[in-house]
């Protein structure tokens, strides 16, 4: 099959992986409005050509959180990302510092910390949840810190798991999970040998660590489900804001009033975010999301971006909307799954690549040059 964009690899993906996790991967909650919104009103931007700027060589280098990137870009938290290439999140990781970018870790991933952090010379970031246990929380910053990491991602646009009608008919969850999945796996035995035999163990490496037992995926949405703490608000996240001396990024951030709120709180950044339209539908696109936020808060702490970024021309789009800097949550992941580590760094050169070609024909020679006024305003979709 021919690559040449990260719809390709959503392609190949699709051939790849048994059903119940491509439409993991690739479905949003309810009636997944706003997964197919964060797309279109992205594309819907649109980019203001300018020629003739002389702008020659584009530089796409950035600095955030005082970490030098090659391009302002890094790879989104993604939940069980070593059930889609065999110990996946470590193939990701080196991926990302293959090709200068930071690399996070989610508190549901299939491989632990240590044995990611490991084997990459880059610290990865690490995203944690807000779980009932304290104890967890706790020994899981704990372990970051130890190994080395500094980059906190902290997602709080999960008290409760928005529901996906698809994990219910792809066998995900819903009657005879267990059973449909070990199905679907003899229909796609090349996923089977190489992550489903060879890709063990599998569980959530993180919960195992501190549980000091196997946490198994059976049951993984009801898991999450049961874990989740709904009841917590600003003040009682000041212990993690104490506790963590590195960089903490509050993730899940839709509103300027909230964004104002992680100021007042302390933190260093916030992730403008609908969690991929994976949780309440029917909230806004980050992408519309973006510049109301910017507004307030623009300055006083880093403004990443994520959901709905498909190629580098997204991105571009995103920083135009008042961004710093963006996370790439499916786009890599269809990569990763379809060829693991070289898939990613493909991934992240098309990418580049998207982004030097927008960049050119937008004028802009430096990502400081990216602007709204790299934006065509008048042409935006009606609200
Ligand atoms: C996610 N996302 C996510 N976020 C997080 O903070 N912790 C997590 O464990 C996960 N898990 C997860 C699994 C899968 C399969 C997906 C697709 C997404 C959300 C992720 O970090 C990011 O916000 C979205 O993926 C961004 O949207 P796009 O770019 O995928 O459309
Ligand atoms: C998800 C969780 C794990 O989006 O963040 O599925």
């Amino acid at each position: 099959m021919i690559i040449s964009s990260s719809t390709d690899y959503r392609e190949a993906a699709r051939r790849r992986l048994p059903p119940f996790l491509f439409h993991y991967i690739d479905g949003g909650a309810y009636a997944e409005h706003t997964l197919k919104r964060n797309v279109e009103d992205l594309a819907w931007l649109a980019l203001r050509q300018r020629v003739l700027k002389g702008v020659g060589d584009v530089d796409l280098s950035t600095t955030i959180f005082d970490e030098k990137l090659s391009m302002p870009v890094a790879l989104a938290p993604v939940g069980l990302t070593g059930m889609y290439a065999r110990r996946g999140e470590v193939q990701a990781a080196r991926a990302a510092e293959a090709k200068g970018i930071p690399f996070t870790l989610s508190t549901v991933s299939v491989c632990p910390i240590d044995e990611v952090q490991s084997q990459s010379r880059r610290p990865i970031w690490f995203q944690l949840y807000v779980l009932k246990d304290r104890g967890f929380m706790k020994d899981a910053l704990e372990r970051a810190w130890a190994a080395g990491i500094r980059t906190l991602v902290f997602t709080v646009d999960m008290p409760v798991p928005g529901a996906r009608y698809r994990d219910a008919h792809s066998g995900m969850s819903g009657p005879n999970a267990p059973l449909r999945r070990v199905l679907q796996a003899f229909t796609h035995p090349a996923w089977a040998v190489d992550v489903g035999l060879l890709g063990r163990p599998h569980d959530l490496g993180n919960i195992s660590a501190y549980r000091r037992q196997k946490t198994k995926l059976a049951d993984y949405i009801g898991w999450l489900g049961a874990n989740f703490d709904p009841s917590i608000g600003w003040s009682d996240l000041q212990w993690i804001r104490d506790f963590w001396k590195g960089p903490m990024v509050i993730k899940g951030i839709l509103d300027p009033e909230d964004a104002r709120d992680a100021v007042r709180f302390g933190a260093d950044g916030i992730v403008v975010s609908n969690h991929g339209g994976r949780q309440l539908d029917g909230v806004l696109s980050s992408a519309r999301a973006l510049p109301a936020i910017a507004d307030v808060v623009k300055g006083d702490l880093t403004i990443l971006a994520d959901s709905g970024i498909r190629s580098g021309l997204d991105v571009v789009r995103m920083l135009a909307q008042g961004a710093d800097g963006v996370l790439l949550g499916r786009a890599f992941v269809y990569a990763l799954a379809t060829a693991g580590q070289k898939g990613v760094e493909n991934l992240l050169d098309i990418v580049a690549k998207e982004m030097r070609v927008a960049m050119t024909l937008t004028g802009a020679r430096s990502i400081s040059d990216i602007s709204r006024d790299s934006l065509v305003r008048q042409l935006e979709k009606p609200a």
